[in-house]
């Protein structure tokens, strides 16, 4: 019996969008399971270092999904920072969630790999659930969706592929030490993304492209907080600019089979209502 039949595993961001369906699978597979977030049990809280101990106890392995995002300044110091307490625990297996073409998340996956843990890096395209479970859904029940993004292809990785993937890495061998670039099967512009998904939805959902300066007015007019416009200007600043425009097979290689395509997504969520004004 190996450590991860009797222990916990952590999953910082249980509740989110990749690690709600970490723990799911695991639970299904009578795994034990701590979720790591604010509204865990002990407590987890990314802006304070001193819940992270507390929530490291007794665990056989951590998934790491860093909150807001990768992207943000000093993002990589904190993983690096719990990664160290980790190792510092006894607890060596850390599997990290990451981001493709980002120069911070990266930096995070550098200073993993330094902390002496038995590593995993999941390094992901965007998620399709950012349509369903994140500042899109609003504006697709609405009808349109205004971003300062252009023409570029996004291959978008569906979060029950990470999920599956994470759920691999977590309870087979020969996964330490291991890089897996995790995309979907298809680029995808965001018109072309809405486009599939009021086509599944049954509806006219427009797609506009705006400034980045209309962009961040639009944020503060929903009274957004400033950083988040500051965060999805720099991803499509940063990220969208091509350099993601190319296909892995990250999932065919830690699942042995084809990653799932977005129209699948799309039917399956349309179907929840999510999108039906
Ligand atoms: N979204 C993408 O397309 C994408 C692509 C590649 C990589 N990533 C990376 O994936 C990670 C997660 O992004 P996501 O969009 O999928 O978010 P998410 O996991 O859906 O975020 C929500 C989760 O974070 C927890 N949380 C919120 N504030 C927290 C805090 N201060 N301390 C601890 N936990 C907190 C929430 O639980 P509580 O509310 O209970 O705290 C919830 O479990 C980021 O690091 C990002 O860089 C995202």
């Amino acid at each position: 019996m190996n450590d991860t039949t009797t222990k916990p595993i952590l999953i910082l961001g249980g509740t989110g969008k990749t690690g709600r369906r970490v723990a799911e699978r695991l639970t299904a597979h009578g795994l034990p399971v701590r979720i790591g977030s604010r509204s865990g049990t002990p407590r987890f809280d990314w802006e304070v270092p001193a819940t992270w101990g507390p929530a490291l106890q007794g665990i056989s392995a951590v998934y790491i999904s860093y909150y807001p995002d990768l992207a943000v300044p000093g993002a990589a110091e904190a993983v690096g920072a719990f990664a160290r307490l980790a190792v510092e625990n006894g607890v060596t297996r850390l599997v990290l969630l990451s981001g493709r073409g980002e120069a911070e998340a990266q930096r995070a996956e550098e200073m993993l790999k330094a902390s002496g843990a038995d590593w995993t890096i999941l390094r992901c395209a965007w998620f399709s659930q950012n349509f369903s479970e994140g500042f899109l859904v609003e504006s697709l029940a609405e009808g349109e969706v205004a971003l300062p993004v252009g023409n570029v292809g996004e291959p978008f990785v569906d979060a029950d592929d990470i999920a599956d993937a994470a759920f691999a890495v977590l309870t087979e061998q020969g996964h330490i030490g291991q890089l897996y670039e995790l995309t979907g099967p298809r680029l995808l512009s965001f018109a072309d993304a809405v486009a599939e998904i009021g086509k599944a939805a049954g509806r006219d959902i427009r797609f506009v492209r705006i400034s980045h300066d209309e962009f961040t007015a639009a944020v503060a007019a929903h009274e957004l907080p400033s950083e988040f416009a500051w965060l999805l200007n720099e991803l499509f600043t940063e990220v969208l600019d091509g350099r993601n425009e190319s296909l892995t097979n990250g999932v065919q290689r830690v699942l042995g089979r084809q990653p799932r395509d977005f129209s699948a997504y799309a039917t399956a969520t349309a179907a929840t209502g999510i999108w039906s004004n």
